[in-house]
């Protein structure tokens, strides 16, 4: 998103909500050449191979997906994958109709509508093989990492033993993380313009809120430029 796009865009909404910042246009045309081509490399300094490795590797038979955006990732797992059911979680709902569309033909789809910090009733526990949070924690509204605690504990609750919790965020402190200046001036003005939230965010307080359920010894995470990368077993 550029940061003509977001300086106009409304607050997020109570339920997390921001429609008006993720349009079904902006998902469909301008995400994945701005956002996922140009900014994770170059601003973010996070290779997309390595996020496309991280979901073959680890998603499994039954995989949640929290924070869809317009699902370019699950879209291009290799055929090998074993993922069969895909649960899409996201509040916003451009994103969820354009992922559901775009990837109908090859999972069976359950969607789940909803704010991701909120309890995920509609998925059993102990249920599914994996769950992936990519790039979104950094743009979920809240104001301190740690109120990330409950979207972190229904990852936790739906997994099945054995199974895996990965991701990645964008944070802005931290043993190895650097930021260049031209990442540090677009994360000031999207924390300013309610796209981001991540103000505080660092990777200690991201290994502590995995850790936290999961266990310590459980937590791997790696940091590449601004961006920390987690692989969890539960
Ligand atoms: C920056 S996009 C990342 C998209 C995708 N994971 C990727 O890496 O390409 C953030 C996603 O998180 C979703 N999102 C933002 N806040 C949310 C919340 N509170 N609950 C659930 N989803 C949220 C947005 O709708 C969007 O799909």
């Amino acid at each position: 998103m550029s940061a003509k796009s977001v300086s106009s865009s409304p607050p997020t909404a109570a339920n997390g909500a921001n429609p008006s910042l993720y349009t079904y246009l902006t998902m469909r045309l301008r995400y994945t050449p701005q956002v996922i081509w140009w900014r994770h490399p170059c601003v973010w300094g996070v290779p997309n191979g390595l996020l496309h490795t991280l979901l073959a590797a680890h998603a499994g038979e039954e995989h949640v997906e929290v924070g869809v955006g317009n699902g370019y990732f699950p879209a291009r797992l290799p055929s090998w994958s074993p993922l069969r059911t895909l649960h899409l979680l996201d509040v916003n709902p451009a994103c969820m109709s354009l992922t559901a569309r775009r990837l109908r033909g090859r999972f069976n789809l359950v969607e789940h509508a909803q704010n991701a910090v909120n309890p995920w009733d509609s998925i059993a526990e102990a249920s599914v093989d994996s769950v992936g949070c990519f790039m979104t924690l950094h743009a979920i509204k809240r104001a301190s990492m740690a109120e990330l605690a409950p979207l972190v504990a229904q990852a936790h609750r739906v997994l099945k033993t054995g199974g895996r919790f990965i991701g990645c965020t964008i944070v802005c402190h931290g043993a190895g993380v650097h930021v260049t200046g031209r990442a540090r001036r677009l994360i000031e003005h999207y924390n300013a313009s309610g796209v981001f939230f991540n103000a505080t965010d660092s990777v200690e307080k991201l290994r502590a809120l995995l850790a936290e359920p999961f266990g310590a010894t459980r937590v791997e995470v790696r940091v590449f430029g601004c961006v920390a990368v987690w692989v969890v077993t539960k």
